[in-house]
């Protein structure tokens, strides 16, 4: 069966892109058994740091994997604490991915081509960390995705990021010829009770139903489990932020299965 390839994703920064994506990967392993390829594809390296690897002085990482057809998947995707999940780390020589590929007339479907090889076959998801910019790099992710999942930071202005990285997908999707990407799920998260905080999630339930999931508030154990290179399963499995995260990971698991279930 072809893994779900499922990308957190949003052009607007610090909306939570990391926090869910590691912490739904880590669930999807350790709860479901599954296995899981997480692809960090950050040149800040938050995926990797906060499952504890020290992304600094590592190499090779998804830099190398993107340029060299001699760096295999199974040479950059480290094991983790969590049995069944692994990752590939990034850091800053992500950067100069436009550069390294510049020659390279398919240089958007470079990560799509590094996951058709066996060993990718072998995971039951594929999760991609995506940066906070546009470019070569996002590019090549929605072009890998086989659906998105937005996070949206419950603040003034989010409404209107969520809309742009909704144009910015169909704009990729028909400049690249793409089969059509769905949006899976909208999370609303950094949430706090305020009557424009409940304003937005409204909206965003009116605009994406049934794939709007539970707001993730604002819960001091999530932040702190990163702080310790920790998935929130390990840190505080009995905390508020866990539950959030678990509502978060059993959506994104859901909406698979329907998926499934429509194309059936
Ligand atoms: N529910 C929460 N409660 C408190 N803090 C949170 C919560 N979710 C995330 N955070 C914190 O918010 C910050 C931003 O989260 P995160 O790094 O996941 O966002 P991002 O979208 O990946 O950011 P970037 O765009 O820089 O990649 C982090 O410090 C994280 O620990
Ligand atoms: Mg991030």
């Amino acid at each position: 069966m072809t893994a779900r390839r499922i990308a957190f994703i949003n052009e607007k920064g610090g909306t939570c892109k990391t926090t869910l994506a590691v912490n739904t990967a880590a669930w999807l392993a350790f709860k479901r058994g599954k296995r899981v390829l997480l692809v960090d594809l950050d040149t800040q390296g938050h995926a990797g740091k906060s499952l504890g690897v020290d992304v600094r002085n590592l190499t090779p990482t998804a830099f190398e994997w993107l340029t060299r057809d001699d760096v295999r998947l199974a040479d950059v995707a480290r094991p983790t604490a969590t049995q069944g999940l692994s990752v590939v780390p990034a850091y800053k020589q992500l950067a100069e991915l436009p550069q390294a590929l510049s020659g390279d007339p398919n240089r958007a479907r470079r990560l799509a081509k590094r996951l058709e090889v066996p060993e990718a076959e072998s995971y039951d998801y594929v999760i991609f960390d995506a940066p906070p910019s546009l470019g070569l790099v996002t590019t090549n992710i929605l072009v890998a995705a086989t659906e998105v999942v937005i996070p949206v930071a419950v603040t003034y202005l989010s409404l209107d990021g969520c809309a742009e990285m909704v144009q910015t997908i169909e704009q990729v999707v028909a400049d690249c010829a793409l089969p059509e990407l769905p949006v899976s799920l909208v999370v609303p998260t950094l949430y706090r009770k305020t009557a424009l905080a409940d304003e937005i999630v409204a909206k965003l339930q009116e605009y994406f139903p049934g794939r709007c999931a539970a707001p993730v508030a604002l819960n001091v154990a999530i932040d702190e489990a990163q702080s310790h290179g920790k998935t929130i399963w390990e840190y505080a499995p009995w905390s508020r932020g866990a539950t959030l995260l678990q509502t978060v990971a059993e959506h994104v698991e859901r909406v698979g299965k329907s998926a499934a279930r429509k194309s059936a």
